[in-house]
């Protein structure tokens, strides 16, 4: 098949232009600097997706019959995290509609497009599925400013002519993210500056980012529609999770602090992921995708790459 994938460059985007050539696949790398394009791709359209015209052009260029959107600007959160989640939530809106219109008209049959899973609502069982409430009344100006730009990304590419795929990633981690050693959290950990609130009850669904892009693959050449969870099968409180990735990484074993002190320490998303977030569960990924993990809990390898 003829695929376009927009965010080349990325963590998951890169390496899934290589898997997507890797299934026989003819392969258009979307990027904004053609120098950075990937290697292994059969074609490089070049194009800033916030800019109609210039998405409109690239796409209709590549002709594909699937287009893959892995767009995020959260590489940024290290640096600039105001600037990373408004620059992603203008690519979650401005830049879906974008690429779905340039879908359409270059007459594409398929978009896959990468989402979160654990933009829920705090309520109910410790785990939920796809149906469960996105917490669009989080109490966080700019979370929920977050989820609302998630759910219009959903929305777009589900709700028109296009067959959607919706790919709501676990907390990634693995090469070139915030939990690799030399990533954000890792180095944080590892400096000792990441304790644990007390209780440490929220659930956190990681993702190992070769499970990412094999989720991908998989989205790319089903025929399924609709939303998924596409995390490991271990959804982990954070009292567990924590003290393993800390040893784990040779970091000291994280202090425990009141929780009410976490908001401050953290912001207010980590908090919530460190202390009443739920975990997601893969069911619907399994059944109607044909995707299962190959890395099923993050005990193996989270803090180890
Ligand atoms: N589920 C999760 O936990 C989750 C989800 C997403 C991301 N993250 C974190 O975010 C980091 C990155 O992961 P990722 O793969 O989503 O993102 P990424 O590696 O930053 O890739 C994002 C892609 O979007 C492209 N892009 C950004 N703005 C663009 C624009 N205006 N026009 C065209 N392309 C644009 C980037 O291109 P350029 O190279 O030109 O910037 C890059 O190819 C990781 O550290 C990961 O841990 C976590």
């Amino acid at each position: 098949m003829r695929v376009l994938v927009a965010g080349a460059t990325g963590v998951v985007g890169h390496p899934l232009v290589g898997a997507l050539r890797a299934r026989g696949h003819e392969v258009s790398a979307l990027v904004r600097e053609e120098s950075r394009a990937p290697e292994e791709a059969d074609r490089v359209v070049v194009a800033d997706a916030l800019d109609r015209e210039a998405v409109l052009a690239a796409v209709a260029a590549a002709r594909p019959e699937v287009v893959v959107h892995q767009l995020s600007a959260l590489r940024l959160l290290r640096d600039d995290p105001p600037e990373a989640f408004a620059r992603t939530a203008r690519l979650r809106t401005e830049g879906t509609a974008h690429l779905v219109e340039a879908a359409r008209a270059a007459g594409a049959r398929r978009l896959v497009a990468q989402s979160v899973a654990f933009a829920a609502a705090p309520a109910g069982p410790r785990v939920l599925d796809e149906d469960a409430p996105l917490y669009l009344d989080a109490p966080d100006p700019g979370w929920a400013a977050t989820v609302r730009a998630v759910a219009e990304l959903e929305r777009r590419v589900t709700d028109g002519d296009l067959e959607g795929v919706v790919l709501r990633y676990g907390t990634l981690y693995g090469p070139g993210t915030a939990y690799a050693r030399d990533g954000g959290t890792g180095q944080r950990v590892l400096a000792g500056k990441f304790p644990l609130p007390e209780g440490g009850a929220g659930i956190t669904s990681f993702l190992h980012v070769e499970d990412a892009v094999g989720a991908a693959v998989a989205a790319v050449e089903s025929e399924a529609t609709g939303r998924f969870h596409v995390t490991d099968d271990e959804p982990a409180p954070a009292a567990q999770w924590l003290p393993h990735y800390a040893r784990a990484l040779g970091a000291p074993p994280p202090r425990t602090i009141p929780a009410a002190l976490a908001p401050r320490l953290f912001g207010w998303f980590m908090a919530h992921q460190l202390t009443t977030a739920r975990g997601a569960a893969n069911d619907r990924a399994r059944t109607t995708l044909g995707w299962k993990p190959r890395r099923p809990s993050w005990r193996d390898r989270l803090g180890r790459e």
